[in-house]
């Protein structure tokens, strides 16, 4: 519905942190829900580092066809980064030139697009206004493979991963069982999510007891037992006749240490992970003898829109409606989160959270969610995941056989301030 009178100034949208198979819904949901309202919107180019730039994107020159068709394109259509603002105190000069920046393109609402990290920009930038006399509200807008924002029920951009996680280890395990007599008899696949074990536990939904896949799933939560891995594939294999292993990429030994670090850190100090499967399977083969296979689907898990959930599309478009409208009615510090009000049928709504209560915090898997011997899930976790990963959201596929995905003219918007670098 149209207001009666036009709010004064421009919106800015920016996403932030890892990308996801539906943040770009997100954007279009942003995006369609301020033009309604007569409302344009900015996009900052590569998240908060277009904003300190002055590098921003001028939305209004894209058609209305481009903005719809940004609910099935994966990626982030207008740049993302890992950019840490450090605090008001010590770097008030990066505060001043977003001030700066806001200013000189009459920025009024800033939405922030990420996970917790980018909860914690979201909420420094929400201060701003008081701190520097300029009325600017900051609405935090959730995404994450991960999961582990906490309030929110889940994550747009889990639902997809969690779904691909889901069919791939089905599909996979099929593939093993065809040939585990004469050829591979383990096959283990290596899923993201950091310090949570959301996604690995989705596999879990790929089947049910005791010799249906995944055999076993190793999760960040619980320390590696190596003794106890080794005997459960063994036990496996001898009973199945192979084994489907899901390891986090977070998976740590009873010290404390990732099994698999890639040896680099990000901006937030987050170690980049990968590489835990092969360090399983080369135990596998080494300790049990068996022939193993394993897969890190990596980028593939977190931009396969084509096997994205309907549920996940259908959030992430609406968190991103719902953060212009508490933009728009005056709101500032909050993020639009979803809220489970029934698990079956499943139904869920949106609410206004504090960003204080989201920022740098991290939303784990229940001890409950984890069945006794630590290598599965329990019923209460298949009915939290079971809706999410529910529906198909198709895309649209061109004559060459490939999906039609949209790439924006991303128009930049002249530039009115000094240069500042970054
Ligand atoms: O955004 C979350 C995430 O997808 C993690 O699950 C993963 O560990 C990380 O991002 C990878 O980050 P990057 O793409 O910056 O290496």
């Amino acid at each position: 519905m149209k207001s009666t009178s036009k709010p004064q100034g421009r919106l800015l949208y920016a996403q932030s942190g890892g990308v996801t198979a539906v943040i770009n819904a997100t954007a279009a949901g942003v995006i369609e829900a301020a033009r309604a309202q007569g409302v344009s919107v900015y996009a900052a180019r590569n998240g908060i580092l277009g904003a300190l730039r002055e590098d921003l994107i001028d939305t209004g020159k894209e058609t209305k066809a481009a903005i719809a068709a940004l609910r099935h394109t994966p990626g982030g259509a207008f740049g993302s980064c890992r950019y840490k603002l450090k605090s008001l105190d010590s770097h008030r000069v990066e505060y001043e030139r977003l001030i700066e920046v806001f200013r000189a393109h009459d920025i009024r609402w800033f939405l922030y697009n990420g996970g917790n990290d980018s909860a914690d920009t979201a909420l420094k930038i929400s201060q701003l206004g008081k701190a520097m006399g300029y009325d600017i509200r900051c609405i935090g807008v959730p995404k994450t493979v991960d999961n582990d924002l906490a309030v929110t029920d889940c994550c747009p951009g889990f639902g997809s991963v969690a779904k691909f996680t889901a069919v791939s280890t089905l599909e996979a395990s099929l593939d093993v069982a065809s040939m585990a007599d004469t050829s591979t008899k383990v096959f283990i696949l290596e899923v993201m999510g950091r310090h949570a074990g959301w996604i690995a536990a989705a596999a879990g939904l790929a089947g049910e007891g005791a010799d249906a896949p995944p055999h076993l799933i190793l999760f960040p939560e619980k320390a590696f037992d190596e003794t106890a891995f080794l005997a459960k594939v063994k036990a496996t294999v001898e009973r199945v006749g192979w084994c489907t292993v899901v390891a986090s990429e977070g998976l740590r030994n009873k010290e404390g240490q990732f099994l698999a670090e890639a040896g680099t850190r990000d901006a937030f100090g987050h170690s980049q992970l990968g590489g835990v499967a092969p360090v399983l399977a080369a135990l596998v083969k080494e300790k049990l003898g068996y022939k193993y296979h394993w897969a890190l689907p990596d980028y593939l898990q977190r931009s396969a829109r084509h096997l994205a959930s309907h549920t996940d599309a259908e959030q992430a478009y609406a968190v991103g409606k719902a953060a212009v409208e508490y933009a728009l009615a005056g709101m500032n510090a909050v993020m639009p989160v979803i809220v489970r009000t029934n698990d079956a049928p499943y139904r869920w709504k949106i609410t206004p959270a504090p960003l204080a209560k989201i920022a740098n915090r991290e939303k784990k898997m229940p001890a409950s969610f984890l069945t006794r011997d630590g290598f599965g899930i329990t019923a209460a976790a298949r009915r939290y995941l079971a809706p999410l990963i529910q529906g198909e959201a198709p895309v649209p596929y061109g004559k060459n056989g490939l999906p039609l995905y949209v790439l924006l003219k991303n128009t930049a918007v002249a530039k009115r301030c000094e240069v500042f670098s970054t």
